[in-house]
C-alpha cells in the first residue's frame, strides 16, 4: 500500500526516526521514497546518514513532493509545522502524531480540504510492538485512514477510534507502558523479596506479563476468565489475589488512567 506512496516525515525526532526505521525495516516503504526534515541540520544529517534516506530543513519542499506528511513534532511546534507548509499541501494525507492536537486545529492551520488523520502511537512502536490508535479527521476517507492503519500497522497494532475517545488513549495507551513498568518492577522486586535474583526475577515476570497480555489478545478471552483458570480454589494465586485487592491495586490503576486522560485533556486546552 505504501510502496508507490513518497513520504515526508516533518519532524525526524525520537518517535520521527522509529517510524523512517519500522517502515524501512518491514519493507513497507521504498528508503529513496522517504524524506526527513527536522529543525537543525545535524539532526537531519543523521537520519539521512543512518537510513539512505532524502533530508531536508525545509517542511515545504519536502511536503509539495510527497504523497503522505507524516507530522510528528511536538505539540508546541505544530503552529508553527503546518505555517510552513501552508498552501503546499492540498491532495497529500496529512498523519499527526502530535499528543492532544485535534485535527480541526491542523484542518484550520492547513486551510482546504485537507485530509487529516491524528494518531496516537506508544513507544513499544520501537520494537514493533506498540499500540496506535487512529482517528480521521472531516476530510479523511477509508482510503487515508487505510493509509494510516499501513504506516503504524508496521510499528505493530492499530485501532481506529472516534477522535472524542483519544484523550482516554494517550491516558491508557500512551501513559501504560510506565504503568506497566511499575507493575512489572514491583512484581520483580516481590521475587527479590523472596530471594530470586533481580535478573531473573525481572525475566520471569516480564515474559509473564508478556505471556498474558498474548492470551488476551490471542484467545480474546475476558481477563477475568482467564484469571480464574490459573486461581485453584485454596492454591497461592487467590492468596496473592486477596492481598492485591486488600491494597487497592486495581482502583489505583482505573485512577491513574483517569488522571492521565484529564492531563492530556488539560494540555490540549479541553475541559476534562
Ligand atoms: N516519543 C513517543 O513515543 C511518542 C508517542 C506518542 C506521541 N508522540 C508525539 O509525537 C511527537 C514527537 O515526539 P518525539 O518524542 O519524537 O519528539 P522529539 O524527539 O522532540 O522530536 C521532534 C522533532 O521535531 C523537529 N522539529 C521541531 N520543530 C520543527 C519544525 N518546525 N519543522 C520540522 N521539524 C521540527 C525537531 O528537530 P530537531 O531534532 O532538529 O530539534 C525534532 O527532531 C510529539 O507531538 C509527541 O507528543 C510521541
Amino acid at each position: 500500500m505504501l510502496k508507490d506512496k513518497t513520504l515526508a516525515v516533518l519532524g525526524a525526532g525520537k518517535l520521527g526516526e522509529t517510524m523512517i526505521r519500522a517502515l524501512i525495516e518491514a519493507g513497507a516503504v521504498d528508503r529513496g521514497r522517504v524524506i526527513a526534515t527536522a529543525r537543525h541540520p545535524e539532526t537531519v544529517e543523521a537520519r539521512v546518514k543512518a537510513y539512505g534516506i532524502r533530508g531536508t530543513t525545509d517542511n515545504r519542499e519536502a511536503a509539495s513532493n510527497a504523497d503522505v506528511v507524516l507530522i510528528s513534532v511536538k505539540p508546541q511546534q505544530m503552529a508553527e509545522a503546518l505555517a510552513s507548509i501552508q498552501g503546499a499541501v492540498r491532495h497529500q494525507l496529512v498523519v499527526s502524531t502530535a499528543t492532544g492536537v485535534t485535527t480541526d486545529f491542523i484542518e484550520r492551520g492547513l486551510g482546504d480540504s485537507v485530509p487529516v488523520v491524528r494518531t496516537m502511537p506508544n513507544t513499544p512502536c520501537l520494537l514493533r510492538a506498540g499500540m496506535t490508535a487512529i482517528a480521521a479527521g472531516t476530510h479523511a476517507r477509508r482510503e487515508h485512514v487505510a493509509v494510516a492503519e499501513a504506516v503504524f500497522g508496521a510499528m505493530g497494532r492499530t485501532r481506529v477510534v472516534d477522535e472524542r475517545h483519544m484523550d482516554a488513549v494517550t491516558g491508557l495507551s500512551g501513559s501504560g507502558p510506565a504503568f506497566m513498568y511499575v507493575v512489572l518492577e514491583a512484581l520483580a522486586e516481590g521475587g527479590v523479596k523472596m530471594g530470586l535474583p533481580r535478573e531473573t526475577a525481572t525475566e520471569l515476570i516480564a515474559q509473564t506479563m508478556l505471556g498474558a497480555a498474548r492470551m488476551v489478545l490471542e484467545t480474546r478471552e475476558h481477563p477475568a476468565k482467564l484469571k480464574d483458570i490459573v486461581t485453584t480454589p485454596a492454591g497461592c494465586t487467590i492468596d496473592g489475589l486477596l492481598e492485591l485487592e486488600e491494597g487497592g491495586l486495581r482502583v489505583a490503576l482505573i485512577k491513574a488512567v483517569v488522571k492521565a486522560t484529564q492531563r492530556a485533556a488539560q494540555l490540549g486546552g479541553r475541559t476534562p
